[in-house]
């Protein structure tokens, strides 16, 4: 899937590492694998030294980025919330250095993320939004049995002493055929990392300064974002938020029934709200006919941009991935996407998606996406995205339009398919993802991870 970069080529792609792989937790660069298994492990710190002793003894058990690219299938990693750092007693300094939006975590930050109506807080599954989750540990891997093997592994580091309690466990898994909870074929685009030694698959514009994404390293402006102090808890640390939606699948196959009158307009449909098609299959690409192969092969599946689509024709402007990333698109309000990319790990969670769920009863199922992301400034990013490109049509002239797969939706929301002679406007959409939860973590380089084990060097 990745090729290695020649030393000799020309291209800021092509240079070696530049960055601490050694000090970088695994899940910042190494894709998930496919299939894969995990579970999130969510635990509460009671006593200082106890939680200190936690994580001194999980330290040597969290992978690192170093060969990322190759085909270690199973690693753990580890994220800390505000709370959690307090918990570990971290002196003052250190945490008000910071960001605000981290310190108060996501739920107290739900005007500005817009988590309002059902996606209200109040409404998640507990412990999410208590101030309770201090730690979130993840063990990914790529078959049952070693994912059991890395979990008996952490769990090892936490039972059997007191001061360290699991609040909440959530398996997550590959569906059949790679699908997420709404059947589409889902993680094929990452931002491109300069410097992370390895040159990604063909897709649109070159890689992206680390910074952006990891902490101590110049972002895009040419200079590292402000960092957690001491400097030795921030370098090579980033921040990952995590929002568990619960997929309404019944509300959205009856959406697609009731505008879709055969199979082939529905697919059609499907594939106008995300961009591609559920195999994965650009839309640019592929604007008339679903290809599977071209969605399944990782040199054609992201190599697009909208040049040839000034109109929306192909990719309606409001399509899920034309909001996410818009690639070439001309916006209303400019601005610069790249600043605005998220490391992306999205992890599904329970039973397939079934394309003849049609009750309400299969909107209450307890399936979806726990989304994870990344980057240098994940909490300013994600309440730009939820602002301004997902609950809001205004920056591609789509006025008060939302993102149609993860948009909150109001009573006689609309969706609109530019089309000739005239556009499609779609009546009855709904809000098809319902937002159950949501944390901040950091996730703390190795050295980092050794310093919170002895954070006042007593
Ligand atoms: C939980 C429900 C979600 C579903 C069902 C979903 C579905 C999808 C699908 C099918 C794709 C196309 C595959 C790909 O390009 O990798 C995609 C891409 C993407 N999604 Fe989501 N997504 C969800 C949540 C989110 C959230 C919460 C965000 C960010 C706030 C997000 C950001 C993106 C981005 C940035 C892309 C890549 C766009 C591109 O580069 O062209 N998604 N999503």
């Amino acid at each position: 899937m990745l090729s290695v970069k020649e030393s000799t080529g020309e291209s800021l792609s092509a240079q070696a590492p530049t960055l601490d792989l050694h000090e970088i937790q695994a899940t910042v660069l190494r894709p998930r694998p496919a299939p894969y298994f995990g579970t999130h492990v969510l635990l509460r710190i009671d006593d200082a030294q106890a939680g200190r002793k936690f994580i001194r003894r999980l330290t040597p058990h969290i992978a690192s980025s170093a060969n990322w690219w190759d085909a270690a299938k199973t690693w753990l990693d580890v994220g800390i919330s505000y709370t959690g750092l307090e918990a570990l007693g971290v002196p003052q300094d250190s945490l008000q250095s910071f960001p605000e939006a981290f310190r108060v975590g996501m739920a107290a930050r739900a005007r500005q993320l817009g988590d309002d109506g059902v996606n209200d807080p109040k409404n998640w599954d507990k412990p999410f939004g208590s101030g309770q989750v201090h730690i979130g540990v993840s063990a990914f891997s790529d078959s049952e049995e070693k994912h059991q093997r890395a979990l008996a592994v952490a769990r090892e580091q936490y039972e059997g002493f007191s001061g360290v309690g699991v609040l909440a466990m959530q398996d997550f898994g590959a569906q059949p055929g790679d699908l997420n909870a709404l059947g589409y074929k889902d993680g094929i685009d990452q931002p491109a990392i300069e410097g992370s030694g390895f040159e990604s698959p063909p897709a649109y514009g070159g890689p992206i300064k680390a910074g952006e994404f990891i902490l101590g390293y110049p972002g895009e402006a040419g200079i590292p974002l402000p960092m957690p102090q001491p400097d030795i808890l921030g370098r090579n640390g980033t921040y990952i938020g995590f929002r568990k939606y619960q997929a309404r699948v019944g509300a959205f196959n009856r959406f697609l029934r009731e505008n879709g009158s055969t199979e082939e307009e529905r697919e059609l449909l499907a594939a106008k709200l995300v961009g591609r098609w559920r195999s994965g299959a650009p839309l640019t690409l592929a604007p008339d006919k679903d290809n599977p192969a071209l969605g399944a092969d990782p040199q054609r599946n992201n190599n697009f941009d909208y040049a040839n689509d000034p109109h929306g024709r192909q990719v309606p402007f409001g399509a899920h991935i034309r909001r996410m990333n818009p690639r070439d698109t001309q916006l209303t309000r400019l601005t610069d996407v790249n600043i605005h990319r998220l490391i992306r790990r999205g992890t599904t969670y329970g039973p397939p998606y079934d394309p003849n769920a049609l009750s309400e009863a299969d909107d209450e199922v307890a399936r979806g996406s726990m989304f994870l992301f990344m980057s240098a400034k994940a909490m300013a990013t994600i309440e730009f995205l939820q602002q301004e490109w997902i609950n809001d049509g205004d920056f591609i002239g789509a006025g008060s339009e939302r993102d149609p797969i993860i948009g909150r939706q109001e009573e006689g929301a609309t969706f609109t398919i530019p089309k000739q002679p005239v556009r499609r406007r779609i009546h009855g959409i709904q809000t098809f993802n319902v937002l159950k939860g949501g944390e901040y973590f950091f996730l703390p380089s190795i050295s980092a991870l050794n310093w919170l084990a002895n954070p006042t060097g007593g």
